[in-house]
């Protein structure tokens, strides 16, 4: 199963980076700032095509076309372009992210960089890895020494829990926090031991579901703002090395 989900999570990606800069369409979905573009929707087709032809009768849960095959025991969940923003901009931080879950549970899952050739992989129990090598989240055990990440909401004009407060206290607490504009990313580089700490408000399963599963085995731990076990279909996200989680959720919870 991962060896084909890598296969087509590099193809996708590589579809991603021929068409850097060939957008011939980008739509808005609610909001000026929440965009999808037909490199989005063609990446997303490529994806679906290859586990029709592959695994016939899996079910889908994909950001640009929704849910299908709701009875079968797999369900592949897809981004086919996690940062579209980014890629609007030509700015090069941007992946495709597939999981597979089977009965409810993430078996396995790849993230996609094109731009720094880079997949970051892993299955149930068996380990993360970043092309081929083993991944470990980092021993930081202060928030004051730690490097962290978060992203805003597409309402974060309106929308009151939008994660500014945390922001704030964050910058002074933590050693520096970063915002690159992809949540996969960003959890996969707590994997990686780049990060040491992640937190978002308003995320989706296609967001976070392959990144979750590789952070988990790279040793990391994922929750929600109050602290309780993180599932990919809530919205909240406090991820970290397991080391400052206490700490992170200090500042999560004085400011909901
Ligand atoms: C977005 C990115 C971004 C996060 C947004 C997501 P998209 O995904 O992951 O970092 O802040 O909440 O929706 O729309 O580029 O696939
Ligand atoms: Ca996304
Ligand atoms: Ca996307």
């Amino acid at each position: 199963m991962l060896d084909n989900i890598i296969e087509i999570a590099r193809e996708a990606g590589k579809f991603l980076k021929d068409n850097e800069g060939k957008i011939s369409e980008i739509k808005e979905k609610g909001s000026f700032t929440n965009l999808v573009t037909d490199i989005d929707k063609g990446s997303e087709a490529l994806i679906k095509n290859f586990i029709q032809k592959n695994f016939q009768g899996h079910g889908i849960l994909a950001e640009e076309s929704g849910a299908s095959s709701p009875t079968s025991e797999y369900r592949w969940i897809i981004d086919p372009l996690d940062g579209t923003t980014n890629f609007t901009h030509a700015f090069p931080v941007y992946c495709v992210s597939i999981a597979v879950e089977q009965k409810g549970e993430l078996v396995a899952g790849a993230v996609y960089d094109p731009n720094f050739d880079e997949l970051f992989s892993a299955e149930k129990g068996g380990g993360a890895y970043l092309n081929g090598r083993r991944l470990q989240v980092t021993a930081t055990d202060k928030l004051e020494k730690s490097m962290l990440a978060t992203g805003f909401p597409y309402d974060v004009k309106s929308n009151p829990f939008n994660c500014i407060q945390h922001f704030e206290e964050f910058l002074v607490k933590a050693q520096a926090v970063r915002c690159l504009g992809s949540a996969a990313l960003d959890i996969c580089y707590v994997a990686a031991g780049r990060l040491d700490g992640f937190w978002e408000v308003n995320l989706h399963p296609w967001d976070t579901a392959a990144a979750v599963l590789i952070t988990a085995e790279a040793g990391g731990q994922a929750s929600g703002f109050n602290g309780e076990k993180y599932s990919i279909y809530q919205r909240d996200i406090v991820l970290s090395n397991g080391m400052i989680h206490d700490q992170m959720l200090e500042v999560i919870k004085k400011n909901l």
